[in-house]
């Protein structure tokens, strides 16, 4: 029955496979863990590792799957469980409820303009769910319309970027002039020259050289960090992927906006171990930025900006 749930004083983040630790340490309050969800007290917390986030969790006392379902529906139309475990009832919840496509993305098609809601069974008579989650996608996990490495880009960094601009809701427009680094072999050069963006695209090895003759392609091959806002002059977007410490990568970024000669940046912060966390305070505090962890991320996060 409708309206027996408890909302509760909490928050949820979801976290990637294999950055449990990464989401827990980084909140202050943890209440529970259950399963990959951590439920920390109070309002939503700064967490870029988190995958999802479930706002305003509500705990649901249940008579049957049925039951639940009908109290779902009752909040709103789309769920999506995440279950760590009780399998079968979660799948038999899902079946009960209104139809969610999830379909892969076409890329450049937009992310679902709907809201998706998450549930998870706690027992057999108790359910968690937030009818507001941050991402619209099954827990958190934007799934594309993929190309094998013979068919055009020749490594699957490319849905890295898929899923970067699909966040932002901004993509390169044809003409608009990319600075891309660390770019080979050329996943992302493949995207951006088939959305007809003109690319500079350096790196110290080669790209695939199907990508390099893309049209509006241009490879340079060298150090990325040696090509400045005053050399290379006002550009659209800024995309780096290349393999470096992020405070390096901070000081450069710093430059172009000192300068103020790009206003799009698409930037993964690259880790080994638990070193150069600090980065992430420091990159997640440049005005009209954001820090996330893309689900095609490993153990990685990605700086996305664009203007107001
Ligand atoms: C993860 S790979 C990039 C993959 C690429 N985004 C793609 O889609 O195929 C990182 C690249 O950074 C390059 N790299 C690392 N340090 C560099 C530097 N200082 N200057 C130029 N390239 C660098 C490496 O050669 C490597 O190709």
């Amino acid at each position: 029955m409708p309206g027996t749930g408890v909302r509760l004083d909490c928050t949820g983040y979801l976290a990637p496979e294999e950055r449990l630790e990464q989401v827990s340490s980084s909140l202050k309050g943890v209440l529970a863990v259950h399963g990959r969800l951590v439920l920390a007290a109070g309002p939503p917390q700064p967490c870029p590792w988190a995958q999802n986030v479930w706002f305003e969790p509500t705990l649901l006392r249940v008579t049957s799957i049925a039951d639940a379902a009908a109290q779902l529906r009752g909040l709103q139309r789309n769920w999506w469980p995440y279950a760590f475990q009780l399998y079968r009832r979660s799948e038999l919840t899902r079946e009960k409820l209104p139809f969610v496509a999830a379909k892969p993305l076409r890329f450049p098609e937009p992310a679902p303009s709907a809201p998706l809601g998450s549930f998870t069974w706690l027992d057999s008579d108790q359910l968690l769910c937030s009818a507001r989650c941050s991402s619209p996608f099954p827990n958190g996990e934007p799934r594309f319309v993929e190309f094998g490495e013979d068919e055009g880009p020749p490594s699957r960094a490319y849905l890295k970027l898929f899923e970067a601009l699909t966040l932002m809701g901004a993509m390169p427009a044809a003409g608009q002039r990319c600075l891309e680094l660390g770019a080979s072999p050329g996943g992302w050069t493949w995207v951006l020259g088939t959305l007809g963006s003109r690319v500079l695209a350096v790196d110290r090895a080669p790209l695939a050289p199907r990508v390099a003759r893309m049209r509006g392609v241009e490879q340079r091959l060298g150090n990325a960090f040696a090509i400045t806002p005053q050399s290379m002059g006002a550009i659209d977007w800024l995309l780096s992927d290349v393999i470096c410490y992020p405070d390096k990568l901070y000081r450069y970024v710093c430059s172009w906006l000192d300068a103020g000669l790009c206003s799009n940046f698409v930037c993964t912060l690259k880790f080994q171990g638990r070193e150069h966390y600090a980065a992430i305070e420091r990159f997640a505090a440049l005005p009209g930025g954001r820090v996330v962890h893309l689900f095609h991320n490993r153990h990685e996060l990605t700086w996305l900006r664009r203007p107001d």
